[in-house]
């Protein structure tokens, strides 16, 4: 069974609430009819009952009807949520005037019902930038315990198959953090095999790029990079990680004998940890693009909730995708 189907499996096992906040955008309501349909998760929607259902019935949608519908502008829980949001974030001068304002932006609004336990997880970004999205997560989520950096990860489905674990690969950070330190980095190298682990399923054999392969070249991003594999090294102990590797050793086999001799990773990476968000955004949407890969994700890694941002170049199934793995990771299965 492909890897998404087994992911709907488990997810229909233990239905849980997932939480779209663009409820008025074509793709996301598209894929709450899909996923309403499949009946993997239930489905809350964010925005005005009349107007959703008048889309859904213009896009022939008949499977919408059985989402449970909020309305930004007016519900029940406004003030309460008003109330934890001042609770949670007083220190940073939130009022309560601020708080009802902001309450009324989705985007706020569902971080709120999953931090009241309204909700279980959410996905987004159809309709909003990555910023946009992660900002209110950041602020009334927050991060999990231990963690200090969240970061994006990309389950990489190749048409080649001898790449990674048949044709499986995981990059990051792909969404996230614009310019890790050492450290930060070597905890998402750590966050990545760990999601590797429980999401793809599989192994993780982590390859941490560099434009250097093993001291060919000298400069402080080298430095970075090395120090972050020695880092993560010591974190993780029970992880297969490498470093500093350029991307032809870390993904072909011949280029990694020759370039770092003896290495149980070199040529046979399966996670790419890359050294900034512009190297990882890049490559994964060029390979996405030029490969025809199929990219599952980002999947945050480091929240305290299951979370998770859509580029706003999604397609319908990767919105149902990606709430298959948020539904999974709020029922604790992956
Ligand atoms: N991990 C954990 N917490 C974080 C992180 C992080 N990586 N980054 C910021 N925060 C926290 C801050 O500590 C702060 O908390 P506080 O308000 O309680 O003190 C809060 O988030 C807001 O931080 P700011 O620094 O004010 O937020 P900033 O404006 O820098 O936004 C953001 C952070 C949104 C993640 C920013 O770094 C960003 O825009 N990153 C790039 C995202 C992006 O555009 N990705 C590419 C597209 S994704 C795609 O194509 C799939």
């Amino acid at each position: 069974m492909e890897f998404i189907e087994q992911l709907k499996l488990k997810a229909s096992q233990n239905k849980k609430r997932i939480v779209l906040p663009e409820g008025l955008e074509e793709r996301t309501l598209r894929a709450a009819d899909a996923i309403l349909g499949e009946d993997f998760a239930e489905i809350v929607l964010i925005g005005n009952a009349d107007k959703v259902m008048e889309s859904a019935s213009k896009f022939g949608l008949n499977h919408v009807s059985k989402a449970t519908i909020v309305d930004p502008d007016q519900h029940d829980k406004m003030d309460a949520y008003a109330d934890m949001m001042v609770e949670i974030r007083k220190n940073k001068g939130l009022t309560k005037a601020d708080a009802l304002s902001l309450i009324k932006n989705p985007l706020y609004l569902a971080v709120m019902m999953i931090k009241a336990g309204d909700a279980d997880g959410e996905v987004a970004g159809a309709d909003n930038a990555t910023g946009d999205v992660l900002r209110p997560a950041f602020q009334y989520v927050k991060t999990a315990p231990g963690i200090s950096v969240v970061s994006g990860a990309f389950i990489m489905i190749l048409k080649d198959k001898e790449f990674g674990e048949n044709g499986m690969m995981v990059f990051a950070d792909c969404a996230v953090h614009p310019n890790p330190t050492a450290e930060e980095l070597a905890e998402i190298a750590v966050a990545t095999g760990r999601t590797t682990q429980s999401i793809a399923g599989i192994e993780p054999k982590i390859a941490m790029l560099s434009f250097s392969t093993k001291g060919s070249a000298k400069h402080e991003m080298v430095d970075k990079v090395t120090k972050a594999t020695e880092l993560a090294k010591q974190l993780a102990p029970d992880l297969k990680i490498e470093g500093e590797l350029q991307s032809d050793a870390a993904i072909i086999p011949a280029i990694g004998q020759k370039k770092a001799p003896g290495s149980e990773i070199a040529g046979q990476a399966n996670v790419l940890v890359f050294p900034t968000l512009e190297t990882g955004n890049i490559t994964y949407k060029l390979v996405q693009r030029m490969a025809h890969a199929e990219a599952i994700g980002p999947v945050l890694q480091g929240m305290a909730a299951p979370i998770n941002d859509l580029s706003r170049g999604c397609s319908v199934s990767d919105i149902v995708n990606l709430v298959a793995i948020t539904a999974n990771q709020a029922a604790g299965t992956v």
